[in-house]
């Protein structure tokens, strides 16, 4: 029997977990083996209690309704995914991105880069981009760029496009930068800080589900960053999703994954760089 007292303890049967786990993994690629289902009931529960069902199955089959469909899909995708990210994780990435892969553009006469940064989660590696490309303006004052960030979750976008970040969070960002790209609050309690506007407006955020039959970009990129996304995909998903990022990089452009990830036997229209960097051929 499905507890049904006390919203905080309500459980998820065997049958709602196929269910909900199915239609997570057939609409956005996001694996959901048995292992999983503690977390996944734990995340809907909140769900649960806002939208005031008391049992996973009516809550699944008003999800599955077509009201449900338009107004409880979203929030319902926003807990689940999970959005882990830092400034300037995987560093060695960005440095590969200023001192290599810049002046290689200049040199091929690209000044103007544009980047994508897909997954990407609350902001911070689009705004690390971004601090790191201003910084290498300064050796390139012809470098331009523009920055796209795209995630799942409209609760992250939200977040990175207001760019208001704790104390906590910015530890990695190192002090010089801290000073040029961060705002303090004006209260002193008040331990926020926020991107500065020149860097915000270089980036531009939009909802885009990477199971998508096709990407709605616009245009292509010279840089794609797909980090730590794929590990939430199967192996058949992720040279799927993978396949469809290279159709919008230019060729010599740069897709980087996370430190975790890997594209080994996958038959992608690239040359490996180095671990984690492909070049598009
Ligand atoms: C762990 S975060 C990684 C953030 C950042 N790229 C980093 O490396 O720090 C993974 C992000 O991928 C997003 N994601 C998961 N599945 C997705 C999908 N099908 N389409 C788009 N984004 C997805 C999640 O919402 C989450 O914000």
């Amino acid at each position: 029997m499905e507890g049904v007292l006390n919203p905080d303890v309500v459980k998820m049967t065997d049958h709602d977990f196929n269910k909900i786990s199915q239609f997570i993994y057939s609409r956005y690629g996001i694996k959901m083996p048995a292992n999983k289902k503690t977390l996944l009931e734990s995340r809907l529960q909140k769900r649960l209690k806002t939208t005031s069902f008391s049992t996973f199955k009516d809550y699944l089959n008003y999800l599955f309704t077509p009201q449900g469909q338009l107004v409880e899909l979203i929030p319902m995708v926003n807990a689940v995914t999970t959005n882990k990210t830092d400034f300037f994780r995987g560093p060695d990435h960005f440095e590969l991105l200023a001192n290599t892969l810049v002046p290689e553009f200049i040199a091929r006469k690209i000044h103007s880069l544009k980047v994508w940064s897909a997954g990407c989660s609350t902001g911070e590696e689009p705004y690390t981009m971004a601090m790191t490309l201003s910084e290498c303006k300064t050796l390139h004052p012809t470098l331009n760029f523009s920055i796209l960030g795209t995630d799942l979750s409209s609760d992250v976008l939200q977040r990175a496009t207001r760019a208001v970040y704790s104390e906590d969070n910015i530890a990695d960002i190192p002090l010089a930068m801290r000073r040029k790209y961060l705002l303090q609050s004006k209260v002193r309690q008040d331990r926020k800080v926020r991107i500065v506007p020149t860097l915000r407006e270089r980036v531009v955020f939009e909802r885009l589900n990477l199971m998508d039959e096709h990407y709605k970009t616009g245009f292509n990129f010279h840089v794609i960053f797909c980090r730590n996304v794929l590990i939430y995909f199967d192996r058949a998903t992720q040279e799927r999703v993978i396949n469809k990022l290279l159709t919008k990089l230019e060729k010599g452009g740069y897709l980087f994954i996370g430190h975790s990830e890997s594209l080994t036997q996958m038959n992608l229209p690239v040359q490996h760089v180095k671990a984690t960097v492909f070049r598009k051929l």
